[in-house]
């Protein structure tokens, strides 16, 4: 079965302007989510204290919808709930993906069933952030954009053309021409550099300190935040970074800063790249890891930084379920 949700305002409280809006949301919701009329079981409307000239259930069994069972009720005077609002549900037989219509000016409530939302996941290396990002993004159903890949990949770039990751002007020539792009399969990031698969590639560690300097530079952020704000404009992600709350998406609905101690980030780090085949030495990772912090904090453009309104959160001694459950709290209090 699938819920879906619709809402809409009127303009006076009188009987044809009811009619008139139910009517129109209805049939939009309809069109927008290719239902047959006889999967709908059933249609529940609430509308704000000052409606009082006709039940919208009404209105819908007179606009063709006899067939769904009908309900409407009245919802009770909230400080700051939009005036002479309709709010509809409408239960369908067949699981398909519920797209939601809100008119004439009705905001959706609930942010995290709305068509859109960013969620921006900032904090240094080892933190968790990718594997927070991970789950958040399976558990909403929305894309994981890993922006870090994206600065790994320009360090390779630059790496491979033999420039130094401190030869600014070089590596701003480079930039002009980087062919990066980002493609999913099965729901996992892809990340191609000139057409070539270098999501692996990128995860060695010496490609990692490149990264941090590399992404000083002001033209390579630009390039890389100007994709990520076409991506996040389109569609609803969780995207993880160190600027994301602070730059790239300042009106994000949802930000959080991940941190833990460097101890912890770096067992981390040093487990996952362990696992993945790659042969290093903890201590070296931890070294790595606070000189990465101390760039990427300190640098001129776009720092590691929290932003004012994010919500921080300390996973040195979380585990990871303990992570998600504190972002979907805080995220179910904000909605
Ligand atoms: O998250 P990561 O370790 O994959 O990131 C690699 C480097 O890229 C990191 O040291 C700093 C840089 N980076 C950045 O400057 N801004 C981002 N939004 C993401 C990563």
């Amino acid at each position: 079965m699938t819920v879906i949700r619709g809402a809409t305002t009127i303009a006076r409280d009188e009987k044809r302007e009811i009619q008139e809006a139910v009517e129109e949301l209805l049939l939009q919701i309809e069109t927008k989510n290719n239902l047959k009329r006889e999967e709908i079981l059933s249609i529940v409307f609430s509308s704000t204290s000052d409606i009082h000239s006709y039940y919208p259930a009404k209105a819908a069994r007179e606009a063709g919808f006899a067939g769904s069972s009908l309900f409407s009720a009245m919802e009770p005077e909230i400080d700051g709930s939009l005036s002479l609002c309709i709010r509809v549900m409408l239960f369908v037989e067949r699981n398909l993906k519920a797209q939601a219509v809100y008119l004439r000016g009705a905001k959706i409530l609930r942010k995290d069933l709305s068509q859109k939302i960013n969620i921006a996941l900032d904090g240094p290396s080892g933190s968790g952030k990718s594997t927070v990002a991970k789950r958040l993004a399976k558990e909403y159903d929305i894309l994981y954009l890993d922006t870090g890949a994206m600065y790994r990949a320009c360090a390779l770039k630059v790496i491979d053309a033999d420039i130094d990751v401190n030869y600014e002007q070089k590596i701003c020539e480079l930039m002009k021409n980087i062919d990066l792009s980002i493609r999913y399969e099965k729901g996992s990031q892809i990340t191609l550099l000139d057409g070539v698969d270098v999501s692996e590639k990128i995860r060695q560690p010496h490609v990692s300190m490149a990264a941090s300097t590399v992404s000083k530079w002001a033209c390579v952020r630009m390039k890389m935040v100007e994709k990520q704000r076409e991506i996040a404009k389109k569609m609803s992600c969780v995207l993880d970074g160190r600027d994301i709350g602070t730059v790239v998406l300042p009106n994000a609905d949802f930000k959080f800063f991940l941190t833990a101690s460097p101890e912890v980030r770096a067992k981390r780090r040093y487990e996952e790249l362990t696992a993945k085949g790659f042969s290093v030495n903890y201590d070296e990772i931890k070294t790595e890891i606070i000189q990465r912090d101390v760039q990427d904090s300190t640098r001129k453009n776009s720092p590691l930084k929290q932003a004012d309104d994010a919500v921080l959160v300390d996973s040195s001694d979380l585990t990871i379920e303990e992570v998600i459950a504190v972002i979907k709290r805080k995220m179910q209090e904000k909605i």
